[in-house]
């Protein structure tokens, strides 16, 4: 089966076409980075389309902008049904990605943004499958520090913020590696450039705070209370770089990576190499909570059709 071709985005409250959805070369967004986005995935079981944690990435969605004064003009309600009603026009029937944004629009060169300066908001979606090897990935840390809310708040999930996820990804690849690690400005470690890090040892999953500048993730915070339902405890503390070498077990969370075991860290192989045993059993109920197959967690996806 040919992956879907989406026809459709919406756009400042319309569905349209995606070649009519256009915007000025003078865009603020476009020269200085004033952007928010989100990450969502929709899961196809051949019955119907589910949206993992709507809700909670509508809430962040909007968290992000209010830390630059950067307006979302739509309710939680409009966007929610933005995305459900795009899902619809564009007839998706399989696993996809949802990219819902807004930026600053005309606002000529001027750095004072306000809740009044003018922005835009859309939707856009994808076909999407796994974005790493579920076998496992080899991962390297990387010489660029995390930005810091010293400086560029990482919480806020600004489009500007991904250029130093892009530099420590290019390092990254230069280097072999199929991902970065992160270590924030004190040197613990913080997060990859697009997900979340757990490491396990003993037993216990540990993850670094948001004070480490690590995003408040939604997988994370999905893979915490599973791991509590297995009988596992999560502390989320500061990691030093040694600790990660020690570990039994590490793997990334996103909404894109899903759960992504590292089986190797600046060469020095994790565990035996394999995907580990509570990793392992993690990623099989998120999975079938993110296909409707677990009936304890049904408050996490939003059926579309
Ligand atoms: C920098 C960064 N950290 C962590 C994550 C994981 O967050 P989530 O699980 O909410 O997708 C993402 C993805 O959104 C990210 O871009």
């Amino acid at each position: 089966m040919k992956p879907f071709v989406p026809k459709f985005v919406w756009f400042d409250g319309k569905i349209i076409k995606d070649e009519d959805a256009n915007v000025p070369v003078m865009t603020h967004a476009i020269h200085y980075g004033t952007s928010v986005f989100e990450g969502l995935r929709g899961y196809w079981n051949s019955k119907n389309l589910y949206i993992f944690r709507l809700n909670d990435h509508i809430k962040r969605f909007r968290n992000s902008g209010k830390v630059y004064s950067i307006s979302l003009r739509f309710t939680d309600k409009e966007i929610t049904n933005a995305i459900i009603s795009l899902c619809k026009k564009n007839n998706v029937k399989e696993s996809c990605y949802i990219r819902p944004f807004y930026f600053v629009g005309k606002h000529g060169i001027n750095l004072h943004v306000t809740e009044k300066t003018p922005t835009h908001a859309a939707v856009v979606m994808f076909p999407f499958g796994e974005l790493f090897n579920k076998n496992g990935i080899k991962a390297g840390v990387s010489s660029w520090r995390r930005i810091n809310d010293i400086s560029t708040p990482p919480l806020a999930k600004m489009g500007g913020n991904y250029l130093n996820s892009i530099l420590a990804t290019q390092e990254s690849k230069r280097n072999g590696y199929d991902e970065a690690i992160l270590l924030d400005h004190l040197g613990n470690i913080s997060e990859a450039p697009g997900e979340n890090i757990f490491i396990i040892r003993d037993e216990k999953l540990l993850t670094p705070p948001p004070s480490s500048s690590a995003l408040e993730g939604i997988t994370k915070d999905s893979v915490i209370k599973i791991a509590k339902d297995l009988g596992y405890q999560t502390i989320e503390r500061e990691i030093p770089r040694t600790e990660i070498y020690f570990s039994d077990e590490v793997f990334l969370t996103g909404t894109a990576a899903e759960i992504t075991p590292v089986i190797s860290i600046d060469g020095k192989t994790v565990g035996d190499g394999k995907v580990g045993k509570i990793t392992g059993r993690i990623r099989t109920i998120y999975s079938d909570i993110t296909m409707g197959k677990n009936k304890k967690y049904s408050k996490w996806i939003t059926p579309v059709y």
